[in-house]
């Protein structure tokens, strides 16, 4: 089966074997058949944080579990499940229409919910792991179903369990978050606060939910490149975090340098920002792999390209900014070939 319609970076990949599945028991039975024949297996959701460099050949399940639910708890507290095939932003938009609170900041996120744990999706201050509760997973190799609690996740930047010592092992098939009934805005990021304040003032209202998840969309559209028109995975890479004298070092030398405070001695750069200064944004290859033009840290297809064309890019970005900076970017989606 051809993967291209199946990756947003749209890129092309043949899979030796090919099915899709909406429950426990069809995974479960499909599971078994792959342990018979000894075929190994990759779990896909929306497509939209791999990097298919080669043929895949084994077994790609395309997870289409749906279902949510609202479980209320105590002090206004409330359980939220939804199955793994869910796509990520209509569960955000159903959660706020339920008047449930903390997933705003996360609005217009690609892919599904069960792939959200994976690198703990997060995006203007807030991740997964700050309203996580719980998932529900079957183990690849027994088809046993168990449950992970935030601490078995082990949730860091972009980063989680199911990334280290459990990746490849487990297919996740349900996320819980434990959400509020009362609306607490979270607005450390600047930029969103500032337009968040101006939107407010401009509707005269106070600031709601649903305002939070609409200036929030209102961003992502104008930085990131929709994946129906141009394919991308989103950042291509992680921004790197440096040891405060590194850090001190680049400012002496850069001004414009743009970091964050990442905890005890430690700075989070910009990718993007680093990227654009060695001159990337919207370069296009021959090969139609390009950087986008209003994001430098989004690699892109516009068509035709493969993965490896893709990954050709990110070599020649990631040695252009270690020349220049001393600073070692690390690539964000999940690569296959
Ligand atoms: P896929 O790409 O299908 O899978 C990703 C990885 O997870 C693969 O290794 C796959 O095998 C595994 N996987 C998928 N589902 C399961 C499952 N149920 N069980 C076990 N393993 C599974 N990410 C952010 O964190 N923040 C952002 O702001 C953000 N913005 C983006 C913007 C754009 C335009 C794009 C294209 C991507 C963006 N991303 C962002 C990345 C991406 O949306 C997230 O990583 C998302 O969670 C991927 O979901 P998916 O279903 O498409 O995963
Ligand atoms: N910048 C530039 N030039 C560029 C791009 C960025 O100078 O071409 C500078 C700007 O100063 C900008 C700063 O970098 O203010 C940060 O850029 P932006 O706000 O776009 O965020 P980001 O750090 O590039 C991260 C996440 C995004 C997430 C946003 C919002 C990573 C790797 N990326 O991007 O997540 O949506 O913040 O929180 O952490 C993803 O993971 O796929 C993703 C899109």
């Amino acid at each position: 089966v051809q993967l291209q319609p199946y990756n947003t970076l749209s890129l092309p990949a043949i899979a030796r074997y090919f099915t899709t599945v909406d429950s426990l028991a069809d995974l479960q039975a499909v599971l078994v058949w792959a342990k018979e024949k000894d075929v190994d297996v990759l779990p896909l959701g929306g497509g939209s944080n791999v990097v298919l460099a080669d043929d895949y050949d084994g077994l790609v399940i395309c997870l289409r579990f749906m279902g949510r639910e609202l479980i209320d708890g105590q002090d206004g507290e409330v359980l939220v499940r939804a199955a793994a095939g869910e796509e990520w932003h209509s569960f955000v938009c159903w959660t706020l229409e339920q008047d449930c609170f903390g997933l705003e900041n996360l609005s217009l996120i690609p892919g599904t919910v069960g792939a959200a744990p994976i690198q703990n999706i997060g995006a203007y201050g807030v991740e997964i792991q700050d309203v996580f509760h719980s998932l529900e997973a079957v183990n690849v190799r027994t088809g046993e179903l168990v449950t992970y609690a935030g601490d078995d996740c082990r949730f860091g930047y972009r980063d989680s369990v199911f990334k280290g010592e459990d990746r490849d092992c487990f297919i996740i098939t349900s996320v819980t978050f434990a959400l509020t009934r009362t609306f607490a805005p979270t607005l450390g990021y600047g930029e969103l606060h500032r337009e968040v304040e101006c939107e407010a003032q401009e509707r005269g209202c106070p600031v709601s939910a649903a305002l939070v998840s609409d200036v929030v969309c209102r961003i992502r559209e104008a930085k990131l490149p929709d994946p129906g028109q141009i394919g991308n995975a989103g950042s291509f890479f992680k921004n790197p975090v440096v040891a405060e004298t590194h850090f001190q070092r680049l400012k002496g030398k850069f001004e414009n340098l743009v970091a964050y405070p990442a905890g005890e001695g430690h700075w989070k750069l910009a990718a993007g920002w680093l990227i654009d200064q060695c001159g990337f944004k919207g370069v296009t290859h021959a090969t139609s792999a390009g950087v986008y033009q209003n994001q430098a840290l989004v690699l892109v297809n516009h068509g035709g390209a493969s993965g490896k064309d893709i990954l050709a890019l990110a070599d020649e970005i990631k040695a252009a900014v270690w020349a220049r900076f001393a600073v070692e970017l690390e690539i964000e989606p999940r690569i296959y070939g």
